[in-house]
């Protein structure tokens, strides 16, 4: 739908107030490099995707609260001031986990309408709830001229997402969400949450998305799992090395190698995934600001083997992938967002693009008897205001 046709639609489901009304978008993410790290306190390489979530909102003059969803064709209708988890209509606990969050702030807000619309495919692992999180906290706060730092916002989304929706994610994809910036990863240290700007634009690449099209059906109650396997990692060093030791940011290679008799199996692979995987993420940096992409793209190889062998979140169709990736040569490929299924990230060199795109997907058919979907996109843009205002004649 063009602009017009949204603010039509927009006009034809909510009663028009003549309140405060806007449009603001927020991307999907692609992480790079640095998995499983952000929640332990360590490195990430995210950019945000030229894939989006836009919303189109207005003030309404009572406490009513309501969202329309255009891709599902529902609109549902709340209480500003009594929130509760909807077991129906599941969609709208990313949003209204938002609004929970605004109003724990202290802050006062007034009903309004809500409608959105997205390309960021749905459990793929390009974060698609990310984006409507902090597209909800961006329009909400704008029309409300509440002032919330792009931080502060990203970590608003995460506590809606770990507090109504339930999910005990980090910090990464909300903060490329609400931070991405065009042409560039960012660098994301997640135990002080700053950031650095990588730049990403090399004439000679580009980065091909691959969606395995896997229904990431184990992902919750893994993820969570992994998160043990770290925190009883950290408490196992923190008591041989060193107190102060309070994430596996903490730990260098060396110790998790001098232990690996000491600990069970499983949590030596953990620690050993996490810790070599925040050294991958801060050479990546260095690869990408000097230019040496296929140093890049051996780190994104070693990133998959580790999260296949020693994080175990990977799948046989995930692997397919990064095999045939390696088979053309490609320069780096690897899963990304938390596996068992969604989507691989490539580094391809422009000129072989096409014929990659062409052969990943009819080898990736044979062996699977999957159709694979495949996106191009570079670094995009992070959240923010369009300037779609409701035409003249409204
Ligand atoms: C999901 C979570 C992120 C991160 C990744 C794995 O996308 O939402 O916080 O932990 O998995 O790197």
């Amino acid at each position: 739908m063009n602009k017009k046709e949204l603010w039509d639609k927009f006009d034809s489901t909510f009663r028009d107030f003549d309140l405060e009304n806007g449009a603001y978008a927020a991307p999907g993410r692609v992480n790079l490099i640095g998995e499983h790290t952000d929640y332990n306190d360590g490195f990430v390489m995210p950019m945000a995707i030229e894939k989006e979530i836009t919303m189109l909102a207005q003030l309404r003059p009572d406490k009513k609260i309501k969202f329309y969803s255009l891709d599902y064709d529902q609109l549902v209708e709340y209480d500003l001031n009594n929130l509760e988890y909807d077991q129906e209509n599941v969609w709208a606990n990313y949003l209204l986990g938002v609004v929970d969050e605004i109003q724990k702030l202290g802050k006062k807000l007034q009903g309004f309408n809500l409608m959105f619309t997205g390309n960021v495919p749905q459990g793929s692992g390009l974060s698609s709830s990310a984006a409507l999180e902090v597209v909800t906290a961006m329009t909400i706060c704008d029309l409300h001229k509440i002032k919330i730092d792009g931080v502060e916002m990203a970590l608003l989304a995460q506590r809606a997402e770990n507090n109504f929706v339930g999910v005990q994610c980090g910090i990464m994809d909300q903060y490329i969400s609400r931070l991405g910036k065009k042409d560039h990863a960012l660098l994301i240290d997640c135990r002080s949450n700053d950031y650095q700007l990588v730049p990403f634009k090399n004439d000679d690449y580009q980065i091909v998305i691959c969606n395995s099209k896997v229904e990431r059906g184990l992902v919750d109650s893994e993820y969570n799992q992994r998160r043990n396997e770290c925190n009883q990692a950290v408490e196992f060093f923190a008591k041989k090395e060193n107190e102060k030791i309070t994430a596996l940011r903490d730990v260098e290679l060396k110790t998790v190698e001098k232990y690996k008799e000491e600990i069970p199996e499983n949590v030596y692979k953990r620690a050993h995934h996490v810790v070599s995987e925040n050294d991958r993420v801060l050479a990546s940096q260095k690869a990408l600001e000097s230019d040496e992409m296929h140093k890049f793209g051996e780190l994104m190889y070693a990133s998959h083997k580790s999260l296949s062998e020693d994080y175990e979140v990977s799948c046989k169709e995930l692997d397919i992938l990064v095999e045939i990736a390696a088979e053309e040569n490609i320069t780096g490929a690897r899963m990304t967002g938390a596996g068992f299924g969604g989507c691989t990230v490539n580094l391809v060199k422009k000129d072989r693009t096409e014929q990659f795109l062409k052969i990943i997907k009819e080898k990736y058919k044979k062996e699977t008897g999957i159709d694979a979907e495949v996106y191009i996109s570079n670094p995009a843009a992070g959240a923010r205001k369009i300037y779609v205002e409701p035409q003249p004649d409204y």
